[in-house]
Protein backbone atom coordinates (compact mmCIF):
# COMPACT_ATOMS: atom_id res chain seq x y z
CA UNK A 1 0.00 0.00 0.00
CA UNK A 2 1.36 3.60 -0.89
CA UNK A 3 -0.16 6.54 0.44
CA UNK A 4 -0.05 9.88 -1.19
CA UNK A 5 1.26 12.84 0.84
CA UNK A 6 -1.42 15.42 0.37
CA UNK A 7 0.39 18.14 2.58
CA UNK A 8 -1.52 19.95 5.15
CA UNK A 9 -4.77 20.17 4.09
CA UNK A 10 -8.26 20.60 5.39
CA UNK A 11 -9.34 17.84 4.38
CA UNK A 12 -12.86 15.96 6.31
CA UNK A 13 -15.39 14.80 3.17
CA UNK A 14 -17.50 15.60 3.11
CA UNK A 15 -18.09 18.91 4.64
CA UNK A 16 -21.87 20.46 5.81
CA UNK A 17 -23.25 23.46 3.90
CA UNK A 18 -24.79 26.04 6.04
CA UNK A 19 -26.24 30.03 5.79
CA UNK A 20 -24.98 31.82 8.80
CA UNK A 21 -26.68 34.96 9.52
CA UNK A 22 -26.41 38.36 11.20
CA UNK A 23 -27.39 41.55 11.14
CA UNK A 24 -25.15 44.33 9.69
CA UNK A 25 -25.75 47.65 9.63
CA UNK A 26 -29.49 47.00 10.47
CA UNK A 27 -30.10 44.41 7.72
CA UNK A 28 -29.65 40.73 7.92
CA UNK A 29 -26.87 39.49 5.85
CA UNK A 30 -25.46 35.94 5.64
CA UNK A 31 -22.83 33.94 4.14
CA UNK A 32 -22.27 29.95 2.98
CA UNK A 33 -20.41 28.18 5.94
CA UNK A 34 -18.66 24.78 5.38
CA UNK A 35 -16.38 24.90 8.42
CA UNK A 36 -19.01 24.62 10.72
CA UNK A 37 -19.90 21.42 13.32
CA UNK A 38 -21.26 20.93 17.06
CA UNK A 39 -18.79 20.63 19.76
CA UNK A 40 -20.97 20.62 22.79
CA UNK A 41 -24.16 17.95 23.89
CA UNK A 42 -25.26 20.08 26.79
CA UNK A 43 -25.67 23.07 26.67
CA UNK A 44 -25.91 22.60 22.53
CA UNK A 45 -22.96 24.68 21.33
CA UNK A 46 -21.94 25.44 17.52
CA UNK A 47 -18.30 25.93 16.32
CA UNK A 48 -16.97 27.70 12.86
CA UNK A 49 -13.89 29.00 11.35
CA UNK A 50 -14.50 32.50 9.52
CA UNK A 51 -12.58 34.51 7.91
CA UNK A 52 -13.38 37.53 10.09
CA UNK A 53 -12.97 40.04 6.85
CA UNK A 54 -15.97 38.75 5.94
CA UNK A 55 -19.18 41.48 6.57
CA UNK A 56 -21.71 38.76 8.55
CA UNK A 57 -18.96 38.27 10.89
CA UNK A 58 -18.66 41.93 11.98
CA UNK A 59 -22.55 41.46 12.78
CA UNK A 60 -21.50 38.40 15.08
CA UNK A 61 -19.03 40.50 17.09
CA UNK A 62 -21.52 43.36 17.49
CA UNK A 63 -24.71 41.83 18.12
CA UNK A 64 -23.42 38.63 19.65
CA UNK A 65 -25.62 36.48 18.50
CA UNK A 66 -25.63 34.61 15.40
CA UNK A 67 -28.05 32.15 13.42
CA UNK A 68 -27.15 28.58 11.71
CA UNK A 69 -29.44 27.64 8.88
CA UNK A 70 -29.00 24.28 6.57
CA UNK A 71 -30.26 24.83 3.14
CA UNK A 72 -31.90 22.05 1.15
CA UNK A 73 -30.92 21.14 -2.44
CA UNK A 74 -33.74 23.11 -3.99
CA UNK A 75 -31.84 26.17 -2.60
CA UNK A 76 -28.56 25.43 -3.57
CA UNK A 77 -27.80 28.14 -6.29
CA UNK A 78 -29.29 30.41 -3.75
CA UNK A 79 -26.51 29.42 -0.90
CA UNK A 80 -23.79 28.90 -3.62
CA UNK A 81 -24.46 32.90 -4.87
CA UNK A 82 -24.67 33.98 -0.84
CA UNK A 83 -21.05 32.17 -1.02
CA UNK A 84 -19.62 34.03 -3.89
CA UNK A 85 -20.98 37.30 -3.17
CA UNK A 86 -19.93 39.62 0.17
CA UNK A 87 -23.09 42.19 1.60
CA UNK A 88 -19.84 44.67 1.85
CA UNK A 89 -20.77 45.00 -2.41
CA UNK A 90 -24.52 43.21 -2.65
CA UNK A 91 -27.52 43.44 -0.66
CA UNK A 92 -28.07 39.89 0.38
CA UNK A 93 -30.70 40.60 2.96
CA UNK A 94 -33.82 40.43 0.72
CA UNK A 95 -32.72 37.17 -0.80
CA UNK A 96 -34.86 35.05 2.24
CA UNK A 97 -37.92 35.53 4.51
CA UNK A 98 -36.56 36.58 7.52
CA UNK A 99 -38.34 35.50 10.70
CA UNK A 100 -36.80 35.91 14.58
CA UNK A 101 -36.77 34.41 17.84
CA UNK A 102 -35.49 35.48 21.23
CA UNK A 103 -32.39 37.44 20.64
CA UNK A 104 -33.84 39.19 17.83
CA UNK A 105 -30.70 40.57 16.35
CA UNK A 106 -30.14 36.65 14.70
CA UNK A 107 -32.26 36.75 11.52
CA UNK A 108 -32.94 32.78 10.47
CA UNK A 109 -34.79 31.71 6.58
CA UNK A 110 -37.58 30.56 6.89
CA UNK A 111 -37.05 28.69 3.50
CA UNK A 112 -34.82 26.37 5.36
CA UNK A 113 -35.69 23.38 7.11
CA UNK A 114 -33.66 23.40 10.21
CA UNK A 115 -32.43 26.56 12.07
CA UNK A 116 -30.16 27.10 15.03
CA UNK A 117 -30.65 30.49 16.90
CA UNK A 118 -27.52 31.15 18.54
CA UNK A 119 -25.48 33.63 21.40
CA UNK A 120 -21.76 34.04 20.78
CA UNK A 121 -19.73 32.49 23.71
CA UNK A 122 -16.38 33.07 22.35
CA UNK A 123 -14.26 34.22 19.93
CA UNK A 124 -10.85 32.11 18.77
CA UNK A 125 -7.79 33.78 16.86
CA UNK A 126 -5.55 31.28 15.78
CA UNK A 127 -3.07 33.43 14.13
CA UNK A 128 -4.18 32.64 10.50
CA UNK A 129 -6.63 32.94 7.86
CA UNK A 130 -10.02 32.02 9.78
CA UNK A 131 -10.84 32.67 13.55
CA UNK A 132 -13.16 30.31 15.33
CA UNK A 133 -17.16 31.31 16.89
CA UNK A 134 -18.32 29.34 19.06
CA UNK A 135 -21.94 29.95 20.13
CA UNK A 136 -24.56 28.44 21.84
CA UNK A 137 -27.48 26.87 20.82
CA UNK A 138 -30.12 28.89 22.46
CA UNK A 139 -33.39 27.36 20.21
CA UNK A 140 -34.25 25.47 17.07
CA UNK A 141 -36.26 25.72 14.76
CA UNK A 142 -38.06 22.83 12.27
CA UNK A 143 -41.46 22.52 10.42
CA UNK A 144 -43.68 19.85 11.33
CA UNK A 145 -43.41 18.59 7.07
CA UNK A 146 -39.54 17.93 7.83
CA UNK A 147 -40.20 15.66 11.00
CA UNK A 148 -40.86 11.93 11.78
CA UNK A 149 -41.91 10.91 15.11
CA UNK A 150 -40.79 14.62 16.64
CA UNK A 151 -37.53 14.79 15.29
CA UNK A 152 -36.54 16.64 12.45
CA UNK A 153 -35.58 13.69 9.78
CA UNK A 154 -32.62 14.21 7.07
CA UNK A 155 -34.55 12.71 4.38
CA UNK A 156 -37.38 14.72 4.31
CA UNK A 157 -35.38 17.91 4.59
CA UNK A 158 -33.14 17.41 2.18
CA UNK A 159 -29.82 18.75 3.54
CA UNK A 160 -26.89 18.17 1.13
CA UNK A 161 -22.80 18.21 1.59
CA UNK A 162 -19.88 19.63 -0.09
CA UNK A 163 -16.41 18.67 -0.51
CA UNK A 164 -13.57 21.37 -0.95
CA UNK A 165 -10.67 21.63 -3.14
CA UNK A 166 -12.81 19.84 -6.63
CA UNK A 167 -15.51 22.15 -4.69
CA UNK A 168 -18.84 19.71 -5.49
CA UNK A 169 -22.03 19.70 -3.86
CA UNK A 170 -23.74 15.98 -3.28
CA UNK A 171 -27.17 15.32 -2.08
CA UNK A 172 -27.32 12.85 0.58
CA UNK A 173 -27.60 8.92 0.23
CA UNK A 174 -29.97 6.00 1.63
CA UNK A 175 -29.97 5.33 5.08
CA UNK A 176 -27.30 2.68 5.68
CA UNK A 177 -27.40 1.62 9.38
CA UNK A 178 -28.27 2.74 13.30
CA UNK A 179 -26.05 4.59 15.25
CA UNK A 180 -25.41 3.16 18.90
CA UNK A 181 -26.55 -0.05 17.34
CA UNK A 182 -25.42 -1.91 14.60
CA UNK A 183 -21.69 -1.80 16.72
CA UNK A 184 -23.37 -4.43 18.98
CA UNK A 185 -23.73 -7.09 15.96
CA UNK A 186 -19.52 -6.98 15.56
CA UNK A 187 -17.76 -9.47 16.05
CA UNK A 188 -14.40 -9.97 17.14
C1 LIG B 1 -19.48 26.21 -0.38
C2 LIG B 1 -18.87 27.38 0.34
C3 LIG B 1 -18.36 27.19 1.61
C4 LIG B 1 -17.76 28.26 2.29
N1 LIG B 1 -17.27 28.04 3.54
C5 LIG B 1 -16.65 29.05 4.20
C6 LIG B 1 -16.12 28.82 5.50
O1 LIG B 1 -16.25 27.74 6.07
N2 LIG B 1 -15.50 29.87 6.11
C7 LIG B 1 -15.38 31.10 5.53
O2 LIG B 1 -14.81 32.02 6.14
N3 LIG B 1 -15.89 31.35 4.30
C8 LIG B 1 -16.54 30.35 3.63
N4 LIG B 1 -17.07 30.58 2.39
C9 LIG B 1 -16.94 31.92 1.79
C10 LIG B 1 -18.00 32.94 2.27
O3 LIG B 1 -19.30 32.38 2.26
C11 LIG B 1 -17.96 34.16 1.32
O4 LIG B 1 -16.70 34.81 1.41
C12 LIG B 1 -19.11 35.14 1.51
O5 LIG B 1 -19.16 35.97 0.38
C13 LIG B 1 -18.98 36.02 2.75
O6 LIG B 1 -20.11 36.85 2.78
P1 LIG B 1 -20.21 38.20 3.62
O7 LIG B 1 -18.96 39.02 3.33
O8 LIG B 1 -21.46 38.86 3.11
O9 LIG B 1 -20.30 37.80 5.05
C14 LIG B 1 -17.68 29.55 1.69
C15 LIG B 1 -18.21 29.73 0.39
C16 LIG B 1 -18.80 28.66 -0.27
C17 LIG B 1 -19.34 28.85 -1.66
Amino acid sequence: MEKIKLGSKPMIYPMPVALVGADVAGKPNFMTIAFIGIVNMSPAMVAMGANPSHFTCKGIVKNKTFSVNLPSVKMLKVTDYVGLNSGEKKNKSELFKIFRGKTKTAPMIEECPLNLECKLVKKLTLGGTDEIYIGEIIETYCEEKFMTDGKPDVEKMGTYVFTMHDNRYFSLGKMIGKAWSDGKKYKI
